[in-house]
């Protein structure tokens, strides 16, 4: 079990105010402790991070995915627990799936309300999920174990900032329901969690530290005259990293204001990598150019990209579309343009 801090790890003033907490207090030694039902599971922990997800990023991504590999190469570790906030958590789930896609169960887990709330669903959460990374039948693959589900990585979202079942699966859906750790109803039937992009062949101990590339997101939307796209491109941070790839959410099936697309078409000729996706919760953007792929737009990435080509879609939410750009561009030997 690996702890990096959120709300199942956090502690409210008033055990009847869960939205008044400070997360990340309490380490995996004390979640651990509070669960006497896993008296006989061989678990080990390690406090990888103490954070609230929302600070979440490569300084702590990066320990993070050598930590998860080393102990996945380990033949007596059967299956690994991700404690972590809900915030980001659909980023790292998407970053641990694409860069060590693991044949044993990297299970994340999480809690809407903080550890010392009435009704915190914080303990039966990592109880499910600690009884599930040690049973046989779990599948391997990472997966979201939150309110009783087992939920794929790819399109998962937060989508409610205080209901319990706070997240939505994405296309490839629920994988199954829990009841006492014990995966029942599998849908579809149990095997590992769905792969289907290209892999990476990043090495998950060989990232370079961070920071890593500048990737940032924006929106399209009503009057968006791009007017964000030239500042972003003329920034240079203290650390000097050039705008390396902007994501841009765009309205419907990623379509974007005239205004925001020739800004765009501005940014590309300097260097910077565009990917078109939509702000829309549900769904994902279909490239009608994708003809070859089927409609798959991850396979598009591996199409050559000339700045002049129409801006490729990526099927991903923009924020897991954020985690994919940057890991291409870290996959790649000394360029900044995937493809
Ligand atoms: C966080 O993401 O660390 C805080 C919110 C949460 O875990 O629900």
């Amino acid at each position: 079990m690996l702890g990096t801090g959120g709300t199942i790890a956090g502690l409210a003033d008033r055990p009847d105010q869960p939205l008044v907490y400070r997360a990340a207090q309490q380490g995996v030694d004390v979640l651990l402790a509070a669960l006497p039902e896993l008296q006989g599971l061989a678990i080990e922990h390690e406090q990888v991070a103490q954070l609230d997800s929302k600070d979440m990023g490569a300084v702590v991504w990066q320990p993070l995915l050598a930590r998860c590999a080393a102990q996945l190469a380990r033949p007596e570790v059967s299956g690994l627990v991700l404690t972590h906030g809900t915030d980001t958590l659909e980023e790292s789930a998407w970053l641990l799936h694409r860069v060590l896609a693991p044949r044993k169960p990297l299970l994340l887990t999480a809690a809407m309300r903080p550890a010392s709330a009435r009704g915190a669903d914080g303990p039966v959460n990592l109880l499910d999920a600690l009884r599930l990374a040690a049973d046989p039948a779990a599948p391997p693959g990472v997966a979201l174990v939150f309110g009783g589900e087992l939920l794929a990585p790819r399109g998962l979202r937060k989508l409610h900032p205080q209901r319990l079942s706070a997240f939505a699966p994405g296309p490839q859906g629920r994988l199954g329901e829990l009841y006492g750790g014990r995966l029942r109803r599998p849908v579809p039937p149990p095997g590992p969690v769905p792969v289907d992009e290209p892999p990476l062949g990043l090495d998950p101990a060989g990232l370079p530290p961070a920071p890593w590339p500048r990737v940032e997101v924006l929106a399209s939307h009503a009057d968006a005259d791009g007017a964000l796209v030239d500042v972003l491109c003329a920034h240079r941070p203290a650390d000097g990293r050039p705008l390396a790839g902007l994501i841009v959410a765009g309205t419907g099936n990623g379509t974007l204001h005239r205004g925001l697309a020739a800004a765009l078409a501005r940014a590309r000729a300097q260097g910077c990598v565009v990917w078109r996706t939509s702000r829309l919760p549900e769904g994902e953007v279909i490239d009608p150019e994708a003809v070859d792929a089927g409609g798959q737009p991850l396979a598009d990435l591996a199409r050559p990209m000339a700045p002049d080509a129409p801006l490729p879609c990526i099927a991903l939410s923009p924020w897991q579309a954020r985690v994919e750009l940057v890991l291409r561009l870290l996959a790649q030997p000394g360029g900044r343009r995937p493809g």
